[in-house]
């Protein structure tokens, strides 16, 4: 049989930790893609993690490449090609370089990869994935952004940073688009089974949904340079090994919805379920009516900035 081959387009800071992870967890073969300018740095990066590979005793075939020819017959693609935010920047302002890049990213997978199953995580994420599916043509099933997973990772933290709890045993989701707008579902959050609003206050609870909200932010006030890498990658990881071992996972993940949530032709955070077909179905359920206006706010931000793609 043959071997899962995992094509990283894009092998800056988050791409690095995407081929780090997925050669850990033995995905498959990896193959990092960057532009010329970077071929350096991703070759060194192959490189140095092939040598940690037998200290895990992971088997993984790991190699550096600008040459797109070489994302021929990949079974996943996890894009990061872009350029991240720096402070004062919100991630809107990214679209004008980002969707040049995407377009030229779109054009190469579909020649070389079209039989791919394609995670996205350059941003603005619900516009850039939408952007790729567009210039693709891939099926929706095979088109995902990656967003929910790392907001709602963040929502978790900050749950068990207030109780003390085990991170293994908080359970919440955020929705919407991936901008300060998303929508932490309260109601649904749990530690051990027991609704958070029963174990922490409310105004404690107001202040860990707002740091959720602009969790992307402080991270990037912190660093200076740059957003966040580990936990993102961790988070695209997740709905990868999801498909590649049909694992059917329920993750929050930008999804295209044809009607779900009475969205209609537009990527946007809902629970996905991600298994050997890609998203083989958006999990509806009943939402407050705070929690449809939550949602409502948050398309229209995703409108906005997708009608600026122009596609
Ligand atoms: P980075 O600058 O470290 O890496 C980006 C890489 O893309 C660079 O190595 C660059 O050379 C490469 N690149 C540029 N054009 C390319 C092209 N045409 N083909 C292939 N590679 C190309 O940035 P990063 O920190 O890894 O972040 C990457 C993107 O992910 C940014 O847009 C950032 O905003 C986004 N991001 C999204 C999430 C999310 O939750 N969806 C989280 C964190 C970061
Ligand atoms: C950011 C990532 C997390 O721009 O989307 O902060």
């Amino acid at each position: 049989m043959k071997r899962k081959k995992i094509s990283l387009i894009g092998g800056g800071q988050i791409g690095g930790n995407l081929a780090l992870l997925a050669a850990q967890k033995e995905l498959g073969d990896v193959l990092i893609y960057d532009i010329p300018n970077a071929e350096g740095m991703i070759k060194g990066k192959a490189l140095d993690i092939s040598q940690l590979c037998p200290l895990g005793g992971y088997h993984s075939n790991i190699i550096g490449s600008s040459n797109p020819e070489d994302l021929i017959d990949s079974d996943v693609v996890i894009i990061t090609a872009g350029v991240p935010r720096k402070p004062g920047m919100n991630r809107e302002d990214l679209l004008g370089i980002n969707i040049k890049i995407i377009t030229d990213v779109a054009h190469n997978v579909k020649k070389y990869a079209p039989n791919a199953f394609v995670i996205v995580l350059s941003n603005p994420l619900d516009a850039i994935v939408y952007s790729f599916y567009k210039v693709s043509g891939f099926d929706k099933q095979k088109v995902v952004g990656m967003a929910g997973v790392l907001d709602s990772t963040r929502f978790k933290t900050f749950l068990a940073m207030e109780t003390g709890y085990s991170v293994k045993d908080v359970n919440c989701m955020v929705l919407g688009g991936h901008g300060d707008t998303m929508v932490p579902i309260l109601r649904l959050a749990t530690v051990g089974g027991i609704p958070v609003e029963q174990l922490i206050s409310k105004d404690k609870l107001d202040k860990i949904v707002e740091r959720t909200r602009f969790g992307g932010g402080e991270l990037v006030k912190l660093f200076g340079n740059g957003s966040a890498y580990y936990a993102p990658a961790a988070s695209a990881i997740e709905m990868a090994e999801s498909y590649l071992k049909d694992s059917k996972r329920v993750l929050p993940c930008a999804s295209l919805c044809e009607g779900e949530f009475n969205i209609n032709g537009y990527f946007i955070g809902v629970p996905s379920v991600i298994g050997k077909k890609g998203v083989e179905k958006i999990l509806e359920f009943d939402l407050l009516n705070d929690e449809k206006k939550a949602l409502n706010d948050t398309l229209e931000s995703v409108k906005k900035t997708v009608q600026e793609t122009g596609l």
